[in-house]
């Protein structure tokens, strides 16, 4: 059975998994395999709804993998009916990461690595609005919640493997 990082873009779901053991697969890299380039250039090219429907397909062939696996999925995998209620069978390993706005907004903006399309796009209001909107759905969906502000990852992941 799969473990599933969730959580709001900057909440450490992919500092986290490196500091996890066994088979950790981070679905935002596995997407730019897929489609040769990054994420940030595919919206661009082609749409957020091109984009989404890659990451439901991935999301439905990482949980179809035998054997212990940790998903750490990118923020907005909890958008669509059919990957929440594929999240809503893997329930008991749903692994919540929750970072407050001000932290994930200043990391995010200092991450010069992994360019947000939809960070880019919006005011800081916007943004915020899209955070809180978001938190409804991924707490709907957490068997495990872990408020990461004042943890290390190696401490997140230790919670996480305990779980
Ligand atoms: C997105 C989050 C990103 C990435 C894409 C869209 C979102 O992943 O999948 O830019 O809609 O929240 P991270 O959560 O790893 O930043």
């Amino acid at each position: 059975m799969a473990k599933i990082l969730l959580g709001f873009m900057g909440s450490g779901k992919t500092t986290v998994a490196k500091f996890l053991k066994g088979r950790v697969v981070d679905m935002d890299a596995l997407i730019e395999e897929k489609i040769g380039m990054t994420i940030s250039d595919f919206f661009a090219a082609k749409g957020e709804a091109a984009f989404r429907a890659i990451e439901s397909e991935t999301l439905e062939e990482l949980l179809k993998l035998e054997g212990d696996t940790v998903i750490s999925t990118g923020g907005g995998v909890v958008l669509s009916e059919k990957n929440r209620e594929l999240l809503r069978q893997n329930r008991r390993n749903n692994v919540l990461l929750t970072t407050s706005f001000d932290v994930v907004y200043r990391r995010i903006q200092e991450d010069t690595h992994a360019q947000r399309p939809l960070f880019q796009t919006k005011s800081k209001e916007e943004f915020q609005d899209l955070f809180q909107r978001r938190m409804a759905l991924y707490q709907d969906l957490a068997d495990l919640v872990i408020h990461t502000d004042n943890r290390t990852p190696e401490e997140i992941a230790r919670l996480i493997t305990c779980m």
